[in-house]
């Protein structure tokens, strides 16, 4: 169910290498702290049809993610095959060579996988020495199989240049805030150029932008609530995005913003864009 995306790592001589496909639309697991709260919530999406969960260590949840899938998987709701999982190497953890391989095997233990499709820098190490070597052991995680593909998060047009110097393998993804208070046409442009596609976090802005008048507007006029058409404007701008809710009836609205028709209102996203950042910002560090 809903529309896939091509990833893959772009290598020197200019092609795309280790090339796997992406539900565009998943969920995303971040601030699901109550103990169940993070299995119920994504045991519920993948059987509404959800085929894309995104969590990250960082979020000490993964164990739950992996419950979730373990059960769905067990009742037939999915097969692994069908299944797309995000995980991440926290930024405290991005060291050098070993420890991206070392967290990559603790993250599957929790999840309870053999792999995981999509295996992220949380953010750029905050010691530039440690950028290069972190890398080359993500890279050493795709080889060994660990992971479908490997890609960054929070990376600003700098950090994804100076990949060229040192990656065998450039990033199958960057995933950075984006949504239609904070558009990021020219950020989108750099992933895209090295040959990256965009995964849009907080697509609500972090449930900031729910509410917001022009968008509330935009909705009425496509029979639609506002979260849908938000996630509806990443979706048609290219990008993977990853809508949280641990609520059942909303985790279902979001779903269905697959089927919003946003074409007849391209000028009014446009006129959202106000560089709103909901959460933290390490795009532009140095
Ligand atoms: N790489 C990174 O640094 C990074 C940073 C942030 C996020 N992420 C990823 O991106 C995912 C999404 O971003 P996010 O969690 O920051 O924010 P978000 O998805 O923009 O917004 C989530 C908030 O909106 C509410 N919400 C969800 N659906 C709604 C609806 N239909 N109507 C009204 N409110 C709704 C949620 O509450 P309820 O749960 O109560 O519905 C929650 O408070 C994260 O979960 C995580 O997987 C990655």
């Amino acid at each position: 169910m809903g529309p896939h995306l091509t990833i893959g790592h772009a290598t020197t001589n200019g092609e795309l290498a280790h090339t796997s496909n992406v539900p565009q639309f998943g969920l995303g697991t971040f601030l699901m702290s109550e103990p169940g709260e993070c299995k119920k919530a994504v045991y519920t999406a993948l059987d509404m049809g959800y085929k894309h969960i995104d969590t990250a260590m960082a979020y000490a949840n993964e164990h739950e993610v992996g419950q979730a899938i373990a059960e769905a998987i067990e009742n037939g709701i999915i097969t692994r095959e069908e299944l797309f999982v995000t995980t991440k190497l926290r930024r405290p953890h991005a060291l050098g060579f070993e420890e991206a391989k070392q967290r990559c095997q603790e993250s599957l233990k929790n999840l309870g996988l053999d792999y995981v499709d999509l295996y992220l820098v949380h953010a750029p190490p905050e010691n530039l020495e440690h950028r290069e070597p972190t890398w080359k052991g993500m890279e050493a995680c795709l080889l060994e199989g660990w992971t479908k593909a490997i890609g960054v998060s929070n990376y600003g047009a700098h950090h994804l240049d100076k990949m060229r110097s040192y990656a065998t393998y450039m990033p199958a993804v960057n995933q950075i805030e984006v949504h239609p208070w904070l558009q990021r046409d020219a950020l989108r442009a750099a992933t895209e150029a090295v040959g990256a596609k965009v995964m849009a976090y907080s697509p609500l802005a972090r449930g900031h932008k729910v509410n917001d008048k022009k968008l509330v507007e935009i909705a009425k006029k496509v029979d639609s609530t506002p979260a849908q058409a938000a996630i509806k404007w990443c979706l048609d701008a290219g990008c993977i995005t990853v809508p949280k809710s641990s609520n059942s009836g909303r985790i279902g609205e979001n779903l269905e913003a697959l089927k919003v028709d946003l074409s007849s209102h391209i000028e009014a996203f446009q006129a959202l864009d106000e560089h709103y950042i909901s959460g933290w910002d390490p795009t532009s560090e140095a």
